[in-house]
């Protein structure tokens, strides 16, 4: 009964404005972390311009304003290091003092890198790759409207092609020296999934030692520190940055000392679906057959890698340890990575379909909305409240609905959507939520979860008309 009342909220609350075309609850949550020509990921607790976050935005701001949504692109590639790498923090120098940790003079990426940019500072990691898709969202918003907007667009897309080319190929071949088709990433924050179980056996190969001491600085913006990552996560987080430092971000010496590598399918999913986009832009920017070749082998060789990620029993792809040699065999949102790349033989969707189903995901009988947990209540590593333990992420379900689309999944798709909005419509734009409660966790005015949601509103009940790619 209760469910339904916040269902029919969600249709009276989270719907585009008649005269705007826009919702203004979510636009309003852009607006007010908006700085001059980006966005905050969340008013305190994320104070700088965040990669995956920033794509994510600019997916949403090309519903209200495609200028500012290519703003907040052009600003983050304008920090793009100079081997291509999209840095997952851009440091704003305006930011409060004291307000975040890790902080710039913690990473002194431009004093140890000369492919770092010197100002502003950056981190030396890079987050899921989600950019691409973002900007072919600008193209399709632009579609249709008058000359002068869609040559804006066109602009755009002419001249952050090459970024994204370059940005693509950095991902492709330093981050894959094995040519598997997955991407190897060097710490859980490049997952952008934190402290998620997949990274649990890999991080018990990190042994800590003399660590410069440090104070977290995210647990003064929330309200409980069980939504955050621990302290002993946070002391492996910051002994593999001194690793990092140490090999000066040079990507060959990573490779052969780094603690943590390991093959992560949903950052090569996106990549995969960020390719798919990619090759769409080179038809509108008129990019050489050389280089649609080239986008389309790598589309091939990630969904062969992804392929051969595959768990037959669990009906999930799965993360690869390099070190141990092994797949983390844990059941996670991630393991929808086959979704995500797409091009998935029938018998294939239907395992995924059954998975996403299944009581270790959206069919858990105990759920306040039928969202997939992040990661499924049956693990050991389960936790409701904790990050990337348990609570429901509206961007990964933004995912899985875009993917469902992209399946010809239409009425799947459609049922995922009406249940992300209800969630929003009863919680608020929060990063995540209690799965079984829906209580909102962590930032309250989450830029990303708005983003999503004006994303999924433009779409219309019928989910997705013309958005799907
Ligand atoms: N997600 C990390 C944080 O919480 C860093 O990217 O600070």
């Amino acid at each position: 009964m209760e469910r339904n009342q916040n269902a029919e909220d969600a249709a009276g609350q989270l719907r585009a404005d008649g005269a705007s075309g826009v919702n203004p609850l979510a636009a309003g949550v852009l607006r007010r972390n908006g700085l001059k020509s980006w966005t905050k990921p969340a008013p305190s607790l994320y104070p700088h311009q965040w990669s995956w976050d920033s794509a994510f935005i600019a997916l949403g701001l090309a519903h209200v304003d495609n200028s500012r949504a290519t703003q907040e692109l052009e600003t983050l590639f304008a920090s793009q290091w100079s081997n291509g790498k999209v840095p997952h923090i851009v440091f704003d120098p305006e930011a409060p003092p004291r307000s975040y940790f890790p902080d710039a003079e913690r990473w002194s990426s431009s004093a140890l890198s000369e492919y770092a940019p010197s100002s502003p500072h950056t981190s030396g990691l890079c987050q899921p790759p989600v950019h691409a898709i973002a900007v072919w969202r600008i193209w399709e918003t632009s579609r249709g409207q008058e000359e002068r907007r869609v040559e804006a667009s066109r602009r755009f897309l002419r001249a952050n092609y090459p970024r994204l080319l370059s940005w693509h190929r950095y991902l492709m071949t330093a981050r894959d020296p094995e040519g598997s088709g997955l991407v190897t990433i060097y710490h859980p924050w490049e997952s952008g999934t934190d402290n998620s179980p997949r990274w649990d056996g890999a991080l018990q190969g990190v042994t800590v030692g003399d660590l410069p001491p440090y104070v977290r600085r995210d647990l003064q913006h929330v309200s409980d520190p069980s939504h955050r990552p621990t302290n002993g996560e946070y002391d492996r987080y910051l002994w593999l940055l001194e690793s990092l430092k140490r090999a000066r971000y040079e990507e060959s010496d990573i490779y052969r000392s780094h603690p943590f590598l390991v093959k992560d399918v949903l950052f090569s999913a996106i990549l995969v679906a960020a390719n798919e986009a990619l090759l769409n832009i080179t038809a509108v920017v008129d990019a050489s057959g050389e280089d649609r070749a080239l986008i389309q082998a790598w589309i091939e060789r990630g969904r062969q890698g992804i392929d051969g990620s595959w768990d037959a029993g669990l009906g999930l792809a799965l993360d690869r340890d390099l070190w141990r040699d092994e797949p983390a065999r844990v059941r996670t949102v991630a393991g929808f990575a086959p979704l995500i790349s797409g091009g998935l033989a029938p018998e294939k969707l239907q395992a995924q379909l059954r998975a996403l189903d299944s009581p270790h995901f959206a069919g858990n009988p105990d759920l306040q909305w039928k969202l997939p947990p992040s990661t499924s209540p049956g693990e050991r590593g389960f936790h409701p409240r904790s990050y990337w333990r348990g609570p429901t992420w509206p961007v990964a379900n933004w995912l899985l609905w875009w993917s469902l689309l992209r399946a010809g999944e239409r009425d799947r798709a459609s049922t995922l959507r009406a249940e992300i909005l209800a969630q929003l419509a009863h919680g608020g734009f929060a990063e995540y939520f209690e799965p079984f409660t829906g209580e909102p966790l962590g930032s309250r005015e989450q830029s990303w979860t708005a983003a999503v949601a004006l994303d999924l509103i433009a779409a219309g009940d019928n989910a997705g008309n013309g958005t799907g790619q």
